[in-house]
């Protein structure tokens, strides 16, 4: 079998991922900052050593700012839902997954004012330029897609990053595909607020996301409810993290988020990157090399994160993801990714189009494999390989 799904989630996981979360089910079952028992402590440390590692990660210099959400879509939500309010502005581009396209519709709705910035159609990437001529007094956020879940195009988000700064407006980065395999500085880039999930690039279990909330964003609670801590308030307490961080969280989730970052921070990010780019050019040079293939996005290793989109002459993509799952055992996504925003940008609506997402553990065998078998199919003009 080989799996080229990973920018859905990531699989497998390194081995130590696996064998925390046991060993954490099994010894650490207490509920962190719940009780005083040695359990509950241990949660505690679990979960506030993930807390960390995530800082690290991404150059945080207060962890408590480091928000422990369901996932990337969680955090987004928390972060346009907790910051937006009628009248204010807010620039995104046109490459967007529906966790940003849908609760800015949503905001739309309650008048918050929204500018869609026109992407380019080959590669996905917006200038700085176009973002700064859209500025108003009314802008309050200017909020993008770092790499692209269908092309994956990196946008140069310092350049973006700078152009906020200037302005004196909010910087939100979805950075649900770079996390763990492009090198993010939350610093450098001067972003404000960044969301990302667990279970991709940083090759942590589902259930888990996080939102950095920098000084500059002051955001409302989206969610109120127990913390653990000023038990005695009957309203949400405002340090963070908790009070963005009500009920329960998922220790054994963060527990294994947290040796998946040891495993990453142990490798270091530039080195991932460095091997992905790799498997990139050679998945890049397979596929170009198939005349019925078309391949979408900038076809440059460097220009993207792991994620090639590709449709084959004669076949729709959704027949094509069947036929390497079942005649060859390949697994890929297709159609449109919850980004038809993205998809429209690409000319590739409503279809979608065939998407290979690499993963940190796949080979060059993988993807000679692939590639031999996506020979066959686009010989074989939509009948059956
Ligand atoms: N957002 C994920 C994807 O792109 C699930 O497939």
């Amino acid at each position: 079998m080989i799996y080229l799904d990973n920018a859905a989630t990531s699989w497998p996981k390194p081995e130590i991922v696996y064998k925390t979360m046991e060993s954490f089910l099994r010894t650490v079952g207490g509920n962190p900052g719940r009780a005083s028992h040695s359990m509950a402590i241990a949660a505690g440390s679990a979960v506030e050593e993930a807390r960390i590692l995530v800082a690290q990660l991404i150059d945080a210099s207060d962890k408590n700012r480091v928000i422990f959400t369901l996932n990337c879509t969680d955090a987004l939500n928390l972060g346009l839902k907790g910051l937006l309010k009628a009248g204010d502005h807010v620039i995104t581009d046109s490459i967007g997954h529906n966790s940003v396209v849908r609760p800015l519709t949503k905001l739309e709705q309650q008048e918050v004012k929204v500018t869609r910035l026109a992407s380019d159609k080959q590669t996905g990437s917006l200038s700085a330029d176009d973002i700064e001529k859209a500025i108003t007094k009314e802008t309050k956020l200017i909020v993008v897609t770092h790499a692209s879940n269908v092309t994956g195009v990196i946008q140069p988000i310092k350049e973006y990053g700078e152009i906020a700064k200037k302005h004196n407006v909010i910087f939100m980065v979805d950075a649900a595909q770079t996390a763990g395999t492009y090198p993010i500085n939350i610093k450098d880039s001067h972003i404000d607020l960044l969301a990302f999930s667990g279970h991709k690039g940083l090759l942590g279990p589902p259930g888990t996301g996080v939102l950095y909330v920098g000084k500059r964003a002051v955001l409302d609670s989206i969610r109120e409810g127990g913390t653990g801590s000023q038990s005695e308030l009957e309203k949400q307490p405002t340090q963070l993290p908790q009070m963005y961080e009500s009920g329960t969280p998922n220790t054994v989730g963060i527990a294994g988020l947290g040796a998946a970052l040891r495993f990453i921070l142990d490798l270091g990010v530039k080195n991932i990157r460095d091997h992905e780019i790799e498997l990139i050019g050679h998945l890049l040079n397979g596929l170009l090399s198939i005349p019925q293939i078309t391949v979408y996005g900038p076809n440059d290793a460097e220009k993207q994160v792991a994620v090639v989109s590709f449709n084959i002459e004669g076949w729709e993509p959704a027949e094509a993801g069947a036929i390497l799952d079942q005649s060859f055992d390949i697994k890929v996504r297709t159609g449109l990714y919850c980004a038809p925003v993205a998809h429209k940008t690409f000319g590739t609506f409503p279809t979608g189009s065939v998407r290979i997402g690499l993963g940190y553990f796949n080979t060059i065998e993988d993807i000679d494999f692939t590639v031999e078998a996506l020979k066959k199919m686009a010989n074989s003009k939509g009948g059956v390989a």
